[in-house]
This record gives structure tokens, C-alpha cells and sequence, in this order.
């Protein structure tokens, strides 16, 4: 068992940030709700304990509160925000509503350096997110530093190695605060830095095997970074007990079935089912102009075809799903019931939630970069590691107006050689998402001596960190000087090439 930092959750929407933080660091951390047993706690043995932020008011009634027997057990205890302020309240100190919330920036001053602040300036630019403070410290701590808002920003009992941030030292606007977190690891709790994505994979491969024991699971998996990973992890774990289902809906990218049977082959030797149903999607898609509706008949479509495939399996129990943290909205529903924690995300177009399938969902915990780290140690090849992301709707949402073979054609074509001239030229790398757009609207051209008169292809290329905002890509003439002249020379039904030079918000990265 690796060295463990347990991260106890009282709703924090930065939980998991801390929990990231933490492995960054080559310790491993997980996370705890706020009301674990205690031997549940003491079984994993943890070197230090994080109360998180949260939520509520350790004022009100209700408040969610740990088992206070955590403060016996000789281990180092650091509580942020919220946990500070119960730290203070359970351990005989007090605490009172701020006269003034404190959200977001704020000047810290420290007084005392200790182990948490070791060897940093006197002042640093903290982020807060608070409405309570700390009046009067329990018995045995000191305040060492404050904010204008509160003269006790941070705290520490020394002897009994418990510390407290009134600020979120996880967040990245707070000033060196990696550099707490990681006093707190190796000076306070003597942690080793002695774990990474190996680890991860033992003991993930471990749970899988646990949780599944012979029964049979499904994935749906897209082609993309988190479909594929999962679909490695689980594979290594259980091996035959899972089948990939791969749909091809007609609205994949050129050769993209073939690769994705490729990736099989090569790297995960289990099962993978392709269903070919590329002209049943584009059947009932004849004649949609409308984007939501396009949305819902591949959605509606992807659930019959997939269900289709599961029933010729048999019995199956789970249903696998390359779920990251971000697309867990809630972490722990304070006083609420926990089953309300399944939050199913629908990479690949919906779950079939009449299938009644218990979930599985190994990359629950990690955040896109650390999937991709875990892809590598898995052995999958860099150029799916690195995918950008393609949407459930897949081309359909890129041909804009009606959707026919021919115009699918011309935009794989046209997209293939976009992404062949960014990756030759390193630029695909810098890049959150590019890719082609057909435009329903001809225009006039002249080739040799004819007249054509041909679609539009627009190429869109944009960076961004989590596809919230995105800011189209400055890319170099001379990049899209080639792809145009390739596009208009090598692609039949496509005369003009246009760039879109527009920034989410206002507009969005997709067209439709
Ligand atoms: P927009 O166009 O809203 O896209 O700026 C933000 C991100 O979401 C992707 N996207 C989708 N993904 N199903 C998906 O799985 C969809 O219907 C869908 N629409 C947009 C888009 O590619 C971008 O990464």
C-alpha cells in the first residue's frame, strides 16, 4: 500500500483539486467523505489528513461533522477553509460569522514562518472563499498568519501537528501554494514522494477486480482519450469479462473505424464489437437541418444500436465508462443522499438508463492531464493520447444544414488534410480543437479553364484550456495558405476554403 494522504470531503468544489495536488507531488491521496468510520480512516493508515473546504457553516445546525476521534490518532491534520473553521470549533476554540464575506483575493501576512510557511515572503496574495472566521484559537494553537478579514488566516498547534488555512492554498491564484501543500507533505507529515501511475493502475486494477468479481462488462467507447484509457485499465484488470462497443455512426472522421480497431489490436488485446450503422444514423438524420434535433436522432439512435449489441452479449452487469472529475459536478451531497453522487456523464451519445446497469467508472478521479499520463504508462500510442476532443454527434454537427454521404465525404477529406498539415507543422499540439466545417453554400470558382461552382469549407482551430472559453488560433499564412490549396486542389466539391476568426463567447468552437 502506497504512503496516503486522506482528503476528507465536506463538498468542496476544489476536493479533488487538493487530491490532484497532492499526487502531483508523488504522494498518493484519496478522497474520503467527511463521515467516514473511523476504521475505515485507520485502515488506510494515511501519514496526514485534509479537511477540506466546503459548503456549509459550522454554525448551523446540521453542520457535517467528521468523527472527532481523528484529532487521536497521532496523525498530522491540516483543515482548510471550512475544515479550519472546524478544527477550531471541535477542538474548543471559537467561531463567528465574518462581518464581511472574504471571496477571492486577498493579502496574507505571516508571522510566523513555522513548517507550513517555511523560507517564503512575508506577504502573499492568498484566494479566499469565506462568510466565517476564527475569533479565539482552542487550546494549544497560535494564529501565524492573518488577512485584513481575519487575524487568523492560518493557524498551528506545533506539538500536535494540526494546522489550519482560513485560504485555499489548492487553487492556482494562490500564491506559492503548492509550496504549502507541500510543507505539509514531506516537513510535517514525512511523506516520501514514492508513488506515480504505476501505482495507480495496481491498485485501480485491484478495485475493478473487486468490484466486477465474474461478472461481464460493456464500455462505450468513442475512440477518444478517456474511452480508450478506461477501456486499457478495465482491460487489464478483467481481460475477457469486457467488451468495447465501438458504434460507428457514419459521422466519424476518415479512417477513424479503422484506427480504432487498429488501437485494439496493437495495445488492448480484449474484445471490441464494431457496429457498422452508419446508414441507419444517416437514414433518420435525411432531411434534418435543425442542430438540437440532429443532437437528439443520434443520441436516440446511438442508444437503440448500442442496446442492440449489449442484448447479443447476454447477462451484463456494468457498464464502464471513462468518466473524468470535471464531469462530476457534485462531490458529496451534504445531508443529502449519496446515491445522488452518480452523476453519469454521456460521452458517447447517452446512457441507456433502461439497461439498468450498475456503473463503472475507474477515472472518476483524475483530471484530463493525469488520464493522459495514466495512457502512457498504460502503452497507448501518443497520437491518442493527445486526441482533441471530438464530439458524441460527431460530423453531423460539423456539416451544417442537411447531412448526406457526399457532403460527408468532402468534409472527411478536406478535415484529414487540416490535421495532417497541423500535425506536420507541430501546431495540432498548441491546439485544444481544429477541425473542418462544410457550409451549405456554394460558390463560384474558376480551376484550368472551367467554371465550378462548389461548397465551402471552413477551418476552425482554436486554443482553450476546458472548452468554457476559446479563443481562435493565430495560425501562420503560410500553414493556411497550404491547407487551403490542398483542400481546393485535392478535394472534389470543395472550391473555398474560409478561417474562423471568432472567440467563444460569443460564439462557440462547434457551428452547430
Ligand atoms: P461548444 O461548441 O459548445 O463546444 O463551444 C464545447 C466543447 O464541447 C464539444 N461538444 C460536444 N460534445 N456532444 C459532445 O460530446 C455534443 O453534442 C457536443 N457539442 C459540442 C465541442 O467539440 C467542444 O469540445
Amino acid at each position: 500500500m502506497p504512503q496516503t494522504v486522506l482528503v476528507l470531503d465536506f463538498g468542496s468544489q476544489y476536493t479533488q483539486v487538493i487530491a490532484r495536488r497532492i499526487r502531483e507531488q508523488n504522494v498518493y491521496s484519496q478522497v474520503l467523505p467527511f463521515d467516514t468510520p473511523l476504521a475505515a480512516i485507520k485502515k488506510a493508515q494515511p501519514l496526514g489528513i485534509i479537511l477540506s473546504g466546503g459548503p456549509a457553516s459550522v454554525l448551523s445546525k446540521g453542520a457535517p461533522l467528521p468523527d472527532k476521534r481523528i484529532f487521536s490518532l497521532g496523525v498530522p491534520v491540516l483543515g482548510i477553509c471550512y475544515g479550519l473553521q472546524l478544527m477550531g470549533k471541535l477542538l474548543g476554540g471559537e467561531v463567528k460569522k465574518c462581518e464581511h464575506r472574504e471571496y477571492g483575493r486577498s493579502q496574507l501576512t505571516i508571522k510566523k514562518a513555522g513548517k507550513l510557511f517555511a523560507k517564503m515572503p512575508k506577504s502573499l496574495t492568498v484566494w479566499n472563499s469565506h462568510g466565517d472566521a476564527i475569533v479565539r484559537v482552542p487550546q494549544g494553537f497560535q494564529g501565524i498568519a492573518s488577512t485584513e478579514n481575519s487575524d487568523f488566516s492560518a493557524i498551528e498547534d506545533a506539538k500536535r501537528r494540526f494546522y489550519g488555512l482560513q485560504f485555499h492554498p489548492e487553487v492556482e491564484h494562490s500564491q506559492r501554494g503548492v509550496e504549502v501543500i507541500k510543507n505539509f507533505l514531506f516537513s510535517i507529515c514525512k511523506c516520501k514522494a514514492d508513488w506515480d501511475m504505476g501505482d495507480f493502475i495496481e491498485a485501480s486494477v485491484q478495485k475493478i477486480r473487486e468490484q466486477v468479481g465474474k461478472k461481464k462488462v460493456i464500455l462505450g467507447l468513442s475512440g477518444g482519450v478517456d474511452s480508450s484509457v478506461a477501456a486499457a485499465l478495465i482491460d487489464r484488470a478483467i481481460g475477457k469479462q469486457l467488451t468495447s462497443i465501438f458504434v460507428d455512426n457514419g459521422l466519424l472522421r476518415l479512417n477513424e473505424r479503422e484506427e480504432v480497431i487498429k488501437l485494439f489490436n496493437d495495445h488492448i488485446p480484449g474484445k471490441l464489437r464494431v457496429a457498422k450503422a452508419g446508414s441507419l444514423f444517416l437514414g433518420k438524420l435525411k432531411g434534418v437541418t435543425d442542430p438540437e434535433r440532429k443532437r437528439k436522432i443520434i443520441g436516440k439512435t446511438f442508444i437503440d444500436v448500442f442496446d442492440k449489441e449489449v442484448k447479443t452479449l447476454g447477462e451484463v452487469d456494468f457498464l464502464a465508462q471513462g468518466t473524468l472529475y470535471p464531469d462530476v459536478i457534485e462531490s458529496v451531497p451534504i445531508g443529502g443522499n449519496p446515491a445522488a453522487l452518480i452523476k453519469s456523464h454521456h460521452n458517447v451519445g447517452g446512457l441507456p438508463a433502461k439497461m439498468k446497469l450498475r456503473l463503472l467508472e475507474p477515472l472518476r478521479e483524475l483530471f484530463k492531464d493525469e488520464v493522459r499520463l495514466l495512457g502512457k504508462k498504460l502503452g497507448l500510442p501518443d497520437h491518442v493520447i493527445n486526441r482533441h476532443p471530438f464530439p458524441g454527434p460527431g460530423l453531423g454537427v460539423r456539416v451544417i444544414g442537411d447531412i448526406n454521404a457526399k457532403r460527408l465525404t468532402v468534409l472527411k477529406q478536406a478535415d484529414a488534410i487540416f490535421i495532417d498539415e497541423l500535425r506536420h507543422s507541430g501546431w495540432y499540439g498548441k491546439l485544444w480543437q481544429a477541425f473542418c466545417v462544410f457550409l451549405p453554400v456554394r460558390s463560384v470558382g474558376v480551376m484550368g479553364d472551367e467554371r465550378t461552382y462548389e461548397n465551402v469549407i471552413c477551418l476552425r482551430a482554436v486554443t482553450s484550456s476546458d472548452a468554457m472559453t476559446a479563443d481562435w488560433a493565430s495560425l501562420p499564412d503560410a500553414l493556411l495558405r497550404k491547407v487551403s490549396s490542398r483542400i481546393i486542389n485535392e478535394v472534389q466539391g470543395a472550391n473555398r476554403v474560409v478561417y474562423d476568426v471568432s472567440s467563444k463567447p460569443p460564439s462557440t468552437i462547434e457551428w452547430e
